[in-house]
């Protein structure tokens, strides 16, 4: 690309007045003439925020990355964009997924950028600057901040997935308020995102396996060095891709998008992988559907010993050779003639990984569990789909019929699930309703509610959990998730009553109500919608345009790319 050619020179490239206002403020900021002479300018997306603790340090991985972009030739602008913290935001950071898409996707229009690296890390960060920046479809790559170094706990190794099991042992009597308290600030010790395969790292595999990053992206941790290095090159590599126009839809193919799914399969992924893919597909144009990911999962065992489905942390894994063992790994079944962020293939960028730990990382032909990481079920209780992670869930519940107990809502669950008179054991199946995206709104992570403590103190910890919401990618057990449509749109799920027989077949991959049509036809014919709805600002917005799960819950306005061209000049 000729540097007359940028598109930062629409701005920075004008004579008179227009060219005058546009450089004349930028200098304010100390800034010499000759940056605006036709370099490149590279935007930096930054979520930095103290209130997205996963992403505290990206002030200083932005510094690394302008590093790489002054070496290439390159002129920085560092910009900050709306920042998701999936630990404080309410009443859930998927209500916010799309606005800050939002956010990124004008933002990148609006301004001088020839190129834009995207600083990503806690859950939402990844997907809604992707969606954002997929939108504008200018060179991208992406830099992930990196997991947090393993929590340490009386001499054991922990992470967040053992939230759930400390909240057991608290409410069990096995562990005190004191221990607990303790163990709060033995569990995040290092900047960075969770530190097991939840939705950050799986996210951070999504991209690499995409290939929308350098190799290795996924698990360095972020207190590593070579955390600041990565940044560095890519900031480098920005500048190349600028000048070789390649942008993000060169990259995402549909074939990229299969080499993901497959990535995710054995690496055990999150089930928000789902619902964030398909989302991304959507703004690049890609017709994916839920049943693709069934199909792209189907036969690829789980290769990566990692919490939640099994005991290592993220550390361990790029200890181990990280994701480029797992791509090398799998190098049969994926497109290994995919472009990716570095100009180099798949397969070029993967066939020298090393593994340094079998335990951490198994082969194809010994792996960690066969079980698929994900399964989409079909069945008149979730008339377009729903999902569940296999790997996470207990064996002998994999095929199960029960009988119904039945919470309206979150606060009804919270309400009743602890007393004693709740006609509950471990046979029956928790159904939660009004969880889904427009009756929360936003999709809660509350899928993988804590089973009833009358269950809990049989020394039974799992039980068949079903709900329109979704699950941390820290969680586990045998839940059933996305059901779509979801209860507040008038899906079947809204029908569940108390004592109904659901039958779940994992393998049949089936999800079936065992109620007859005429007796459904009567409770629909009687049903009204009891979720919450807003009156006005963005939650309405979102409740009135917001698809279902199975289509990845973006809005339905934002499906597609309006690319780069500001059509209005207002100078
Ligand atoms: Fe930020 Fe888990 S809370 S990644």
């Amino acid at each position: 690309m000729e540097t007359t050619d940028l598109r930062s020179q629409g701005w920075f490239g004008r004579k008179g007045k227009d060219g005058f206002i546009y450089r004349a403020w930028m200098k304010n900021q100390g800034i010499p003439d000759e940056e605006f002479r036709g370099k490149p300018v590279i935007g930096i997306c930054n979520t930095w925020s103290e209130l997205t603790p996963c992403n505290g340090h990206f002030r200083e991985l932005a510094e690394s990355v302008k590093k790489g972009i002054i070496a290439a030739g390159g002129f920085p602008v560092e910009f900050p964009v709306m920042s998701l913290g999936e630990t404080l935001i309410k009443p859930t950071a998927m209500l916010y997924r799309n606005l800050a898409s939002m956010d990124v996707e004008e933002s990148i229009r609006a301004n001088p950028m020839d190129g834009v690296v995207l600083l990503c890390g806690c859950d939402k960060t990844t997907p809604s600057l992707v969606m954002g920046a997929c939108s504008v479809n200018i060179p991208t790559i992406v830099v992930s901040g990196g997991p947090m170094l393993t929590g340490r706990y009386e001499g054991n190794n922990i992470g967040t997935s053992d939230i759930w099991r400390f909240n057991d042992a608290v409410r069990n009597g096995d562990m005190s308020q004191e221990q607990l308290t303790v163990a709060e600030a033995c569990m995040c010790r290092s900047a960075g995102h969770c530190a097991v395969m939840g939705t950050a790292s799986t996210m951070a595999c999504m991209v690499e396996s995409l290939g929308l990053t350098l190799p290795s992206n996924a698990a360095i941790p972020a207190a590593d060095s070579r955390r600041k290095v990565l940044a560095q090159y890519s900031g480098q590599r920005i500048v190349d891709m600028v000048k070789e126009d390649l942008k993000p839809s060169d990259i995402l193919t549909r074939e990229a998008f299969e080499n993901a799914i497959r990535v995710n399969a054995a690496i055990g992924g999150s089930t928000n992988f789902v619902i964030h893919l398909l989302a991304i597909a959507n703004r690049v144009g890609i017709d994916l559907k839920l049943e693709d990911l069934h199909h792209n999962s189907a036969g690829i065992p789980l290769l990566v010993n990692l919490q939640p489905s099994g005991k290592y942390f993220m550390e361990d894994f790029y200890y181990a050779g990280g994701l480029p063992v797992v791509m090398k790994a799998m190098a049969d079944k994926l497109h290994g003639d995919r472009i990716t962020a570095n100009g180099k293939t798949v397969k070029e960028n993967y066939a020298d990984a090393r593994s340094f730990n079998d335990d951490v990382i198994a082969g194809l032909q010994s792996p960690f569990k066969t079980e698929t990481g994900l399964a989409v079920l079909h069945g008149n209780l979730c008339a377009s789909g729903a999902v569940i992670k296999p790997s996470a869930a207990s064996k002998h519940l994999m095929k199960h019929t029960g009988k119904a107990v039945v919470f309206e809502n979150i606060e009804d669950y919270h309400a009743r699930v602890d007393d004693p008179n709740l006609d509950v054991d471990e046979n029956s199946v928790l159904v939660l309703k009004n969880v889904g995206p427009v009756g929360y709104p936003g999709m809660p992570e509350v899928g993988n509610m804590a089973v009833p403590k009358k269950v809990l103190e049989k020394g039974i910890h799992d039980m068949v959990r079903i709900s329109d919401g979704r699950m941390s990618g820290t969680g586990f057990g045998t839940v059933v998730l996305h059901v779509s449509p979801e209860a507040a749109k008038g899906g079947t799920l809204a029908l569940v009553q108390d004592g109904d027989l659901i039958a779940l077949d994992v393998e049949n991959r089936s999800l079936e109500l065992l109620v007859g049509e005429d007796e459904l036809n009567n409770r629909r014919a009687a049903w009204k919608p009891s979720h919450p709805e807003a009156t006005r600002g963005y939650v309405q917005l979102y409740q009135q345009h917001v698809e279902q799960a199975h289509l990845g819950a973006d809005m339905d306005f934002l499906r597609g790319c309006s690319g780069s061209k500001v059509t209005r000049d207002s100078h």
